[in-house]
């Protein structure tokens, strides 16, 4: 599996997100992680499609669009159309998870389901049963805000998806998103992470410490 740092562009300036887009470019980076907040499944508010289309036009990099939101299946058709490549549902909100997979897979986009930090794998194992997955976010915060600590627990679910995966034909990607620095890449390489999202500690580093970053989990810049 590809291994791949992607910036979370929340800790970037939000008066001026371009440079955030930049950084990462310039970086060498291939991914993006772009967190939408409603302030009710998360106690905080991001930014929504609009700010997404217009960050579109400005890169090619390709954007991880994480939804946080209570009824994300509202807002498949606005972020696809907003230019998101991947994007991924928190299976704990009530809605029809299967058919907001289907739907975004219709839409030809790669599809993610996202794990809260004390949130069983087992509430995913009928969707990784029933239906072909690009990427399993396990949230090593509690989401809402950037800048927390990364809670270490969550890497035993990460070794029992990453159990399940050589079980499985469907052969997500595992990411793990919240309090991710250089100190973390080790113990979560050996339990199978593949994506890390990394917005303090990628964007407040200096650009030689962002490349030792990126090229500790094994990406080339
Ligand atoms: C938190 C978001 C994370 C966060 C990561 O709710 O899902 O993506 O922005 O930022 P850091 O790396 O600062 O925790
Ligand atoms: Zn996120």
């Amino acid at each position: 599996m590809k291994k791949l740092l992607a910036p979370s562009i929340l800790a970037g300036n939000h008066a001026n997100l371009k440079t955030a887009l930049d950084i990462a470019e310039g970086d060498g980076r291939q991914w993006i992680h772009l967190d939408i907040m409603d302030g009710h499944f998360v106690p905080n508010l991001s930014f929504g499609p609009q700010t997404v289309a217009d960050l579109r036009k400005e890169s090619e990099l390709f954007f991880d669009v994480h939804l946080m939101l209570d009824n994300p299946h509202l807002y498949i058709d606005a972020f696809n159309q907003a230019g998101a490549d991947l994007i991924t549902i928190h299976i704990e909100p009530s809605y029809d998870h299967s058919e907001s997979i289907k739907h975004i897979k219709s839409l030809g986009k790669k599809v993610g389901i996202a794990l809260n930090p004390a949130t069983p794998v087992e509430d995913i194992y009928e969707i990784i049963t029933h239906h072909s997955i690009d990427l399993v976010l396990c949230m090593t915060v509690v989401p809402g805000f950037g800048g927390q600590s990364f809670i270490h627990d969550v890497l035993n679910k990460v070794k029992e998806l990453t159990a399940l995966r050589e079980k499985s034909s469907n052969q997500f990607l595992i990411e793990v998103d919240g309090g991710v620095g250089p100190t973390h890449v080790q113990p979560c390489l050996d339990a199978g992470v593949d994506v890390f999202v990394a917005g303090t500690a990628y964007y407040k580093g200096s650009d030689a410490e962002r490349r030792e970053f990126a090229q500790s989990v094994g990406e080339k810049s």
